[in-house]
C-alpha cells in the first residue's frame, strides 16, 4: 500500500480543525477520499473546499469500498456502532474521544478490533503533546520512582462548549468529565504504566448551568436542557497502592482556567504542563524546567502519524484501545459513585 485511503466522518469542528488539515500535511503517507455526514450540505462543502472526491450521505457504510481506514468524528453516541461496522469491513479506525459512551460499548469495540486484526486508536491526543512526551521519558528514567499521588485538575472557568451537541446527555453520555476530564485521565493512566483501578469515589455537579442567564465564554446554551455534568471530583485508587485526586470542570468559579497534572513519587515529582521535574538530593531540593522541547506543537501531527504507520505496519500504536477502555471504566464509575452515593469496586 502506496497510501493510506482516509475516510471521514463526521466532518463538524473537530474534522475540519484538526483531521482534515493534519492528513493533508502527512499528505506523503495519507490522502482522504471520502467524507460521510449526515448534514449534506455541510458533507458537500467541506468535500469541495478540500477537494474530496467521494461525498456519502444516506450510508456511512458506501464509503468503505473507497477507504482502508476511517476517522470517526460524530457525537460520542455513534462512535461504538460505527467503528464497528468499519472494522467489520475490514478498515483501520481512528475514532474520536471517548473511546464510546459505556463499557459494555467499548469492550465490543476492542473484540471487533481483535476479530478482524485491524487497528483501532482514539484520539486522546494529549500523550502527544511536548510536555506528556517529555514526562513520559522522565517517568521512565526512574527519576520518579514509584507513583504515589497524582493530582489532576482540568478547569475551565466559564467555557461551556455552547456549539453541537455537547450539553445534550443522550447523545454524548455525559459532560465535562467524558468531553474534557477524560483527556487528563487518560494522559494519567498512561504515565503512570497503565494501573488497574481498584475503586473509585465519584460526585458530578451541574447547579451551575442549570440557572439562567449564565456568562458563558464560548457560546450560548439552554440551561433548561442542559442535563449533562459541569464539574465533577474524584477519588481514585489502582492496584499498586497510588492514588488520584481528580477535578474537572467546564464552568467553575474560580479565578482561571487551570491545566494541572502533578506526579509524586518515591523518588521525585513532575507537573506535566508547564514540564518541571521535583528530587531531593545532594543535600539540596532541586527544581528542573524545560528551557526547550524538542517535537511538534500540535499534538494532531504526531497523533495522525503514529496512526498512520500503525496502519502501514511501521510503528506501535501509542493510544491503544484497551487502554481507552479503562478510561471508560474510570468514567462510568464515576458517573454511578456520583448517583449512588457510594464507591464503585472495579477490581479485588
Ligand atoms: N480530541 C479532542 O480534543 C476533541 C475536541 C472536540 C471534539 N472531539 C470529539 O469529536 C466528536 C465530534 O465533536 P465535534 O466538536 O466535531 O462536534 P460537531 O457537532 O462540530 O460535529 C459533529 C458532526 O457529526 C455529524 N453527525 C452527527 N451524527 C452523525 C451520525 N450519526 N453519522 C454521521 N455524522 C453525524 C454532525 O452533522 C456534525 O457535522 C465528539 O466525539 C467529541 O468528543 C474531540
Amino acid at each position: 500500500m502506496n497510501k493510506l485511503r482516509m475516510g471521514i466522518i463526521g466532518v463538524g469542528g473537530i474534522a475540519q480543525q484538526r483531521h482534515i488539515p493534519v492528513f493533508f500535511k502527512l499528505q506523503d503517507k495519507v490522502t482522504i477520499t471520502a467524507v460521510h455526514d449526515l448534514n449534506e450540505s455541510r458533507a458537500r462543502e467541506v468535500a469541495e473546499k478540500n477537494r474530496i472526491p467521494h461525498v456519502f450521505v444516506d450510508d456511512y457504510k458506501e464509503m468503505f469500498h473507497e477507504v482502508d481506514a476511517v476517522t470517526i468524528c460524530t457525537p460520542n453516541k455513534f462512535h461504538a456502532e460505527i467503528v464497528i461496522a468499519a472494522l467489520e469491513a475490514g478498515k483501520h479506525v481512528l475514532c474520536e474521544k471517548p473511546m464510546a459512551i459505556s463499557v459494555e460499548e467499548c469492550e465490543a469495540m476492542v473484540e471487533a478490533a481483535k476479530k478482524n486484526d485491524k487497528v483501532l486508536s482514539i484520539a486522546y491526543h494529549y500523550r502527544h503533546k511536548k510536555q506528556a512526551q517529555a514526562a513520559k521519558l522522565a517517568m521512565a528514567s526512574g527519576e520518579v520512582g514509584d507513583p504515589l499521588v497524582t493530582r489532576v485538575q482540568a478547569l475551565r472557568r466559564r467555557k461551556v462548549p455552547g456549539w453541537g451537541v455537547f450539553t445534550n446527555k443522550e447523545l454524548q453520555g455525559g459532560g465535562s468529565l467524558i468531553d474534557y476530564g477524560c483527556h487528563l485521565l487518560d494522559l494519567s493512566l498512561w504515565l503512570l504504566g497503565n494501573p488497574e483501578p481498584v475503586e473509585v469515589m465519584g460526585r458530578t455537579y451541574n447547579r451551575l448551568s442549570k440557572q439562567p442567564n449564565q456568562v458563558n465564554e464560548w457560546g450560548s446554551f439552554d440551561h433548561e436542557t442542559f442535563d449533562v455534568d459541569d464539574h465533577v471530583t474524584s477519588y481514585i485508587t489502582f492496584e499498586n497502592g497510588s492514588s488520584l485526586l481528580f477535578e474537572c470542570s467546564w464552568s467553575a468559579n474560580i479565578k482561571e482556567d487551570k491545566e494541572h497534572l502533578s506526579i509524586s513519587g518515591v523518588n521525585g515529582g513532575i507537573d506535566v504542563f508547564p514540564f518541571e521535574l521535583y528530587q531531593a538530593k545532594n543535600g539540596m531540593l532541586l527544581n528542573t524546567q524545560a528551557q526547550t522541547i524538542l517535537g511538534e506543537d500540535d499534538a494532531g501531527i504526531p497523533q495522525a502519524q503514529n496512526f498512520i504507520d500503525a496502519c502501514l505496519g511501521q510503528a506501535e500504536l501509542v493510544v491503544k484501545p484497551e487502554e481507552a477502555l479503562k478510561v471508560t471504566k474510570i468514567i462510568e464509575a464515576i458517573y454511578q459513585s456520583s448517583e449512588t452515593g457510594r464507591s464503585v469496586r472495579l477490581s479485588k
